[in-house]
């Protein structure tokens, strides 16, 4: 939709949140058209703050350094920096070829559904993944996949959008995303795809359920953490030894 009520005509731009094979065509067009200014608007629709999250992610993966770990739905690369810079040796994996275009890590980049990961049984160290989880067709499958690739003892650290806990800070975080994003998504790239982005947080189950399919999954120690408030969500967890 436009601002006043047209429809664009871009998959990603309707009412009702797609589902199924519909979400993923529709999820790869829209990373793909907004690609070439994701990095800027993400820096300024978080007030620089991504940067202070996917540290603290690859900080809570504990690895050792030269681990290998999948970056998955990596996108343009920062977590894959972030991860090479703690001395670590990612593999950048996204469905999106614009968003893999962008990616100027330096690190080898791969063209998958992560739903489908192209590697064997156990063969990873660790895996990472920057707010992609509401994007996915189906959370649990994507849960299983990771217990198939990370090998006993390897790590995971997830991060995504939350939902703050204190109503003031939802509150504000509602009009926030809301109102003003989508008006700089629509004055700096995309207007639909970043009226899209406060929607798809609804795709998001509770913390509890997601620790819970996290350890039907095979990973142990499972932890939630909030960060900045609630503004964003971080799982991790241990591939279990069984
Ligand atoms: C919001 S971006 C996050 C990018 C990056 N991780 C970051 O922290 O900035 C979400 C990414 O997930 C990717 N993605 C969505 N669904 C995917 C799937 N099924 N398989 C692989 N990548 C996917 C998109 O192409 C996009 O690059």
């Amino acid at each position: 939709m436009t601002d006043t009520g047209r429809p664009t005509g871009r998959s990603w731009d309707t009412e009702q949140l797609p589902e199924g094979d519909e979400k993923v065509a529709a999820v790869r067009d829209m990373f793909d058209a907004i690609a070439p200014k994701y990095d800027r608007l993400n820096r300024i629709i978080s007030l620089r703050l991504d940067v202070r999250w996917r540290r603290r992610a690859v900080r809570d993966l504990a690895l050792a350094a030269g681990s290998r770990v999948l970056d998955l739905a990596s996108g343009t690369g920062d977590l894959c920096v972030d991860l090479a810079t703690a001395g670590l040796r990612p593999l950048s994996i996204d469905l999106s070829f614009g968003m893999l275009a962008a990616d100027r890590s330096g690190v080898p980049r791969v063209q998958a559904d992560i739903l489908r990961l192209p590697v064997p049984d156990a063969s990873t160290d660790g895996v990472t993944c920057g707010f992609a989880l509401r994007n996915l067709a189906d959370l649990p499958s994507f849960f299983d996949e990771l217990g198939r690739v990370v090998r006993p003892g390897g790590r995971i650290a997830l991060l995504d959008v939350g939902i703050p806990g204190n109503p003031v800070v939802r509150w504000g975080n509602d009009i926030y995303f809301g109102k003003v994003v989508p008006r700089i998504g629509a004055l700096l790239s995309d207007g639909a795809a970043y009226r899209y982005l406060p929607k798809s947080v609804a795709y998001l189950p509770s913390a509890e359920e997601m620790t819970a399919q996290l350890l039907n999954a095979d990973f142990e120690e499972v932890t939630h953490a909030q960060l900045s408030g609630g503004l964003t969500q971080l799982l991790t967890g241990t591939r279990s030894e069984r």
